[in-house]
């Protein structure tokens, strides 16, 4: 088998890995691994922005007291702190690396700032409506003119390699599948660091890219790291509802910049669920209140509208919305964008420290796979990126301070044989098939709104799932869908458990047989695998 070394091995090539690598670049070799495209990513479909204290009416404290509000009482206030005091600098990296946000129309000075939900202030810095893309765009740049990282496309990790397989012990690689080659290569590093974003291909429908299926999180559980709050699924409450749109997601910078929501007698109906912020409430409630008026009207879809604002005004503003939904037929300038909730982010994931450090030793896990206590019990607007930005400085200043030592290691490579990989025999629609029903399973009993009895249904269909798989197809596919169905099968599981263990209503998890928060409750809801 073929056995690659590198000193950093990065897993994902969105905000969190490509800034990493460039942070760590004067270090030694560092290789990236990505499984489909290195553009292929969530930061990639990020719209709204980037948030970040820029002016005179903002303050720290301002920003640091939003997050804990939308995060319903169980941030990590130390992990709130560092991240709303850090985003100046981090922003300033962004920039010196070539990103170019949007200034002022009448200051070009300044930057222009947007609002979302839950934020008290203008503080939004963005790229047109396509800010991800331009940051991706712009570290894929920047990554490439750097001579000792490079990027592997098509490389699926499949398994993280640990020193005693048998138990938790200190990383030494991954296990990788080149889905060009179709064969099984081992990577062997001193440091593995996890950035493979979100789950939200684990939902029948999503704002996320196909990518999104939970891996690093499903690989960082089967080594014994300890997963936290993955009840706390985010739905985003606008995204395009159309039967040929996917996952095509309406910025909640839209409501920022006056969009109304409107039910499908044409009413609006926000003042009914959040009298003050009505559209600009936490995402957590403006989805639950979509939730209720659909179900009331029994409608398939609510409306945003903004067609109130100059046509002008909302062409260059919101330009990749615009020539979209206008593929679609809809002119976001005269008409309502119809809009339904979607599975966006996951507040949950790899437990980690204020470094970015996981409980293997030399395994890092940055953004959405992490858990780092940021968003608490749900994420405000446009904290993702910068959450990833920040843990991504974070990891490298420790990873710095551990290099002496690092440099020094001796990675032996571990016992796996070829003769572990297999090809899939039967018929592919085995493995689509289960897909479907996780999916649709998650959708339908561990969504927006949930009961016990829900929960224990899914459970117990996800049980089947799982067992089935052990029993058919046990160990390494060569096959990108069989592993990832691995994966969304795992994810699926820890979300309906750690729900079941959330025995009240609290940010994105809401139950109806506990429809309050508990006063004295548990922070995180923490799970890990018994060796
Ligand atoms: C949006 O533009 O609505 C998404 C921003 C985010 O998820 O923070």
């Amino acid at each position: 088998m073929d056995i690659s070394k590198t000193d950093i091995l990065i897993i994902g090539s969105g905000i969190a890995g490509l800034s990493l690598a460039l942070k760590l670049k004067d270090l030694g070799e560092i290789t990236i691994l990505t499984k489909k495209r290195a553009f292929e990513t969530s930061t990639s479909l990020a719209q709204g922005g980037i948030a970040c204290v820029m002016e005179e009416d903002d303050s720290f404290e301002l920003h640091i007291q939003d997050t804990l509000a939308v995060g319903d009482g169980i941030c990590k206030k130390e992990m709130v702190e560092m991240v709303v005091k850090s985003a100046p600098e981090r922003i300033k990296d962004l920039i010196n690396w070539g990103v170019e946000f949007d200034r002022d129309s009448e200051n070009p000075k300044k930057f222009h700032l947007t609002l979302e939900g839950g934020h008290s202030r203008r503080r939004i810095l963005h790229v047109g409506d396509y800010t991800g893309r331009a940051i991706e765009n712009t570290l894929i740049e920047r990554v490439l003119e750097v001579e000792n990282i490079k990027i592997l496309e098509n490389f699926l990790i499949v398994k993280l390699i640990t020193e005693d397989l048998l138990k938790p012990s200190r990383i030494s690689g991954a296990f990788v599948l080149d889905l060009i080659h179709v064969k099984p290569v081992i990577f062997l590093a001193k440091v593995v660091v996890l950035c493979t974003g979100g789950a939200g291909k684990v939902y029948l429908y999503t704002s996320n890219p196909d990518t999104a299926t939970g891996d690093g999180i499903a690989l960082a559980y089967q080594v014994g790291c300890r997963i936290a709050n993955m009840e706390f699924v985010q739905f985003h409450p606008t995204c395009l509802y159309h039967p040929k749109a996917k996952n095509f997601l309406i910025s909640e910078s839209l409501r920022g910049e006056g969009a109304i929501l409107l039910n499908a007698e044409g009413k609006r109906f926000m003042h009914k669920y959040e009298p003050v912020k009505k559209e600009l409430a936490p995402r957590d409630i403006v989805t639950r209140a979509i939730d209720m008026e659909l179900k009331k009207t029994g409608a398939e879809c609510v409306y945003l509208d903004i067609s109130h604002l100059p046509s002008d005004y909302i062409k260059k503003r919101f330009p990749y919305i615009y020539e979209t939904c206008l593929k679609f037929g809809i002119d976001i300038t005269s008409q309502p964008i119809p809009v339904v909730p979607a599975a966006h982010y996951l507040c949950g994931g790899i437990y980690t420290n204020i470094w970015g450090q996981t409980d293997i030793p030399n395994l890092f896990a940055i953004g959405e796979c992490a858990c780092t206590g940021l968003h608490g019990g749900n994420r405000l607007a446009s904290n993702s990126l910068l959450e990833a930005l920040c843990f991504s400085h974070q990891a490298s200043l420790k990873i710095k301070n551990m290099w002496n030592e690092l440099k020094e290691l001796k990675i032996k490579p571990p016992l796996i044989k070829e003769t572990a990989v297999k090809e899939i025999k039967e018929e592919k629609i085995f493995i689509s098939h289960n897909w479907d029903l996780i999916r649709k399973i998650m959708w339908d009993f561990v969504g927006i709104v949930r009961s016990l009895k829900m929960l224990e249904f899914a459970m117990k269909r996800i049980e089947f799932i799982k067992n089935e798989i052990k029993e058919n197809w046990s160990g390494i596919y060569l096959d990108l869908d069989t592993m990832e169905l691995k994966s969304i099968t795992i994810v699926a599981e820890l979300i309906v458990r750690s729900a079941l263990q959330r025995l009240e209503s609290r940010g994105t998890h809401y139950l109806i047989d506990y429809p309050f928060k508990r006063e004295k409750y548990q922070k995180d809801t923490i799970i890990f695998k018994n060796f």
